[in-house]
């Protein structure tokens, strides 16, 4: 949508997030691009020093609970929907959705039905809702571009490939730092032991759901909106260095490998920036120094979640909300330790086989989905936190 010959202007929603701050680095040196808005959740200081430094005026916070004086000559914007109302007062060319949980999906459409591109990192707004929301692209003639490295690499393996000569799809794992444990030695980790992720540095939600897998799981239902592609072509391979980001596998047996340094600066700008390239300042890979790539199968037994998430998947209508959702209470259960790690998936697990499926065809069916699989995943998470 952007008009060419002009300064693109981008919005970046979760700009206080590790994915947030590394974009506005990125963007720092780039003149062709003008952040025009910021928007966070909760932490207006680093949003209004952020701002500050960028010489960015337009704001929104959702949350209306803070103490700090809001910078002379900034707009803020506060409380539910501020996101979404910066959004439809911008305009903006390009949206960069780095807000974590279904919260971002709002976010999402609110981008999609404003006429502008997104470049999304919030996986949650296509695990809940990829049917409608690849729609909504569509039906306004918006790209949705991957952050996502996996998403962003196999996009980038995709460009000119012939659709027919595409067999399967691979994303690759670090394992997180459970790698290779039994389900009973992981089954009381602590909060810091499983945000300590070997390879890559990010927000608390999605370190947790990369320590039980269901990171992976999700990006599985990211990849089959994004692509197109059924769940049996798509595939998961443990590959602890994190140097090999998704593989391609053509119909002559032979694949290709996207490869890098595991730094999400690189699919971030290649995203934010239009799909192009250059040199900001990813360390070069030296296959001679790194010395062996492995790669193994995931172990299902113990890290059931990605079979819980490919049916549900497969499921459809309203089940990837509800994974989604019963994932992010189990999660927030277990980052304030009310919650066993060993606990999280199961507990989605139990929420999917009781809540009957809806057909998911509108958002407010989604809404509705996300609201009931809350409330019976936080009733069963507080009767586990009784029994112990
Ligand atoms: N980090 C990575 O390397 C990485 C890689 C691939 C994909 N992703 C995806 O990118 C997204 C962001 O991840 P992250 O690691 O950057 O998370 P993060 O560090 O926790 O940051 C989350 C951001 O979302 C904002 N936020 C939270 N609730 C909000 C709400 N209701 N309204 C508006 N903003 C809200 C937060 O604001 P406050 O700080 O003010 O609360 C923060 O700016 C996730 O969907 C994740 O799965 C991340």
């Amino acid at each position: 949508m952007c008009q060419h010959g002009f300064m693109k202007r981008i919005v970046i929603a979760g700009v206080t997030g590790s994915i947030g701050t590394q974009a506005v680095e990125v963007l720092a040196d780039n003149d062709e691009i003008a952040i025009v808005g910021m928007a966070a959740g909760a932490k207006a200081r680093e949003l209004f020093e952020l701002a500050t430094v960028a010489g960015v005026t337009e704001l929104a916070l959702a949350s209306e609970r803070f103490a700090e004086q809001v910078p002379d000559g900034v707009t803020l914007r506060v409380g539910a929907g501020s996101v979404e109302a910066l959004i439809a007062e911008l305009k903006p060319d390009l949206v960069l959705n780095a807000v974590v949980g279904y919260a971002g999906l709002s976010i999402t459409r609110a981008a999609l039905e404003n006429g502008a591109d997104l470049a999304l990192a919030n996986k949650e707004s296509l695990v809940a809702a990829g049917h409608l929301v690849k729609e909504l692209a569509a039906d306004n003639g918006c790209e949705i571009i991957p952050v996502d490295s996996e998403h962003a690499s196999l996009a980038q393996l995709l460009e000119g490939i012939p659709a027919d000569e595409i067999s399967n799809m691979t994303l690759t794992a670090s394992g997180g730092p459970f790698r290779g444990w039994t389900a009973e030695r992981m089954a009381n980790v602590t909060v810091d032991e499983a945000l300590n992720h070997p390879t890559w540095t990010m927000g608390g939600k999605i370190s947790i759901d990369s320590a039980t897998m269901m990171n992976k799981g999700l990006e599985l239902i990211e990849a089959h909106h994004l692509f197109g592609v059924r769940y049996e072509n798509l595939k998961v391979l443990v590959h602890p260095q994190s140097i090999v980001h998704a593989l391609v596998e053509l119909t002559d047996g032979m694949q290709m490998a996207h490869m890098g340094m595991p730094d999400m600066k690189a699919p971030i700008a290649w995203a934010v920036e239009g799909r192009t390239r250059r040199n900001i300042g990813v360390a070069p890979l030296d296959l001679g120094v790194i010395g062996s790539l492995t790669f193994e199968e995931p172990d299902l037994m113990a890290f059931p979640a990605l079979p819980i998430v490919i049916e549900a998947g497969t499921r459809g209508g309203s089940a990837p909300a509800v994974l989604n959702a019963a994932n992010e209470v189990a999660v927030t259960a277990f980052l304030q330790g009310r919650l066993g790690f060993g606990r999280i998936i199961p507990l989605v697990a139990v929420c999917l086989e009781q809540l009957q499926d809806m057909p998911g065809s509108t958002f407010d069916e989604l809404d509705e989905a996300d609201r009931a699989a809350r409330a019976l995943t936080a009733e069963a998470a507080s009767a586990v936190e009784v029994s112990t």
